[in-house]
């Protein structure tokens, strides 16, 4: 059995990690940490059949866990994973300490200093569908955003085959456990419930870097990524037009999104005329992709409208985690995390 260590347990990805690695069957739950909660039962914090004692992050015995997930706010990641890293452990980062290559760009984006600057080498960015052969005896993952998972998995096939003609506009909502467990005023019930509305316009919103980074693409006038807060609890949903460099059915254009993920488990292209929904998602680690055409037209269109879907909690954090600890350490792709989309 892989021993695991999770930090940041009480969060929302923490307890989708807990929930998951309690039922995976090749994990054992090592240890678990919270600050706020240390010295309770997870099951005290949570409705869990699962005991753990929960203990500060300082006390983790961080040497009994063969593999360490980190569910921390950016910033307090950093020490952590060099910690966990030191001590022999695979360690897989769910915040954005270790996503961008360059110190630059995380301290541009994130308006911090970078402290373990020189581990950024040995990061990789954990999206299998990109980078499945380098996460494979990976030592430390920087899993992705979660607006970033699905915004790059729908665009990847058309820049991978050079097809994507920039700019592309992605319109995205996030139910609220995107913004995380500690409370704040905008996640307050009465100002999300029967409310819609669009925040971190413009070019300005952090998923963005990652989004540039992994598809190669730079700048405004290239991405422009609209997010919004949806009043739901969890899922992702994103909409984007495309601009093709060649003439394209939508059956042409959904059987090279097929081709590009015939070995990508979780990733669902939509069957011709669907478009994705939170509904095919939630509760599962599949990403759904569905691909129109913005008219029919026999010779095919060069414009598509191609719809995203995720569970932010799920193929947006812990369970694209779970899925790399698979990856990395050898285990079958899909163990612990159900339902495949084939
Ligand atoms: N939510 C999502 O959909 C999502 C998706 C992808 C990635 N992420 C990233 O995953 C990470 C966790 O997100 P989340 O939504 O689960 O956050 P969260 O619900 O706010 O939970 C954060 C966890 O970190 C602990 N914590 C906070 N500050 C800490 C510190 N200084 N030292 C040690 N522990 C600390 C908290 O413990 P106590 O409060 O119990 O002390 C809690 O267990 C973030 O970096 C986030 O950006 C989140």
């Amino acid at each position: 059995m892989v021993k695991v260590g999770i930090a940041g347990a009480t969060g929302y990805t923490g307890y989708e990690l807990v929930r998951i690695l309690h039922a995976h069957p090749s994990a054992e739950i090592a240890w678990l940490t919270s600050e706020s909660f240390a010295g309770k039962k997870f099951s005290e914090v949570f409705p869990s059949p699962y005991e753990g004692e929960l203990l500060r992050l300082s006390d983790a015995p961080l040497q009994e866990a063969d593999v360490v997930f980190l569910a921390l706010p950016h910033g307090a990641s950093m020490e952590a994973v060099r910690r966990a890293y030191d001590a022999g452990a695979l360690v897989i980062d769910l915040s954005a300490d270790f996503r961008l290559r360059s110190a630059e760009a995380y301290e541009k984006w994130y308006g911090v200093e970078h402290t373990q600057a020189d581990l950024l080498d040995q990061a990789v960015y954990g999206l299998p569908e990109l980078h499945r052969d380098e996460i494979e005896g990976a030592r430390l993952i920087a899993n992705p955003g979660c607006y970033p998972t699905a915004a790059i998995l729908a665009l990847y096939p058309l820049v991978h085959s050079a097809l994507l003609e920039p700019p592309v506009f992605v319109d995205a909502k996030s139910g609220v456990s995107g913004a995380g467990r500690k409370p704040s005023l905008k996640t307050l019930f009465v100002e999300v419930n029967e409310n819609f509305s669009a925040y971190s316009v413009g070019y300005r919103h952090r998923h963005v870097a990652e989004m540039e980074q992994e598809l190669g693409l730079s700048g405004p006038e290239e991405i422009l990524f609209i997010p919004h807060l949806l009043p739901v609890s969890r899922g992702i949903l994103e909409t984007m037009v495309v601009r093709v460099r060649k003439r394209y059915s939508a059956s042409q254009l959904r059987e090279l999104y097929l081709r590009c993920y015939d070995e990508a488990p979780f990733v669902w292209v939509l069957p011709e005329g669907e478009t994705a929904s939170l509904a095919h998602v939630v509760g599962t680690n599949l990403c759904a992709i569905g691909i129109t055409p913005v008219s029919e037209e026999n010779a095919g269109v060069d414009e598509f409208i191609v719809t995203v879907a995720i569970d932010n909690l799920l193929k947006g954090a812990s369970g694209q985690a779970v899925q790399n600890m698979n990856i990395a350490l050898g285990l079958p792709e899909g163990a612990g995390l159900g339902v495949t989309a084939r």
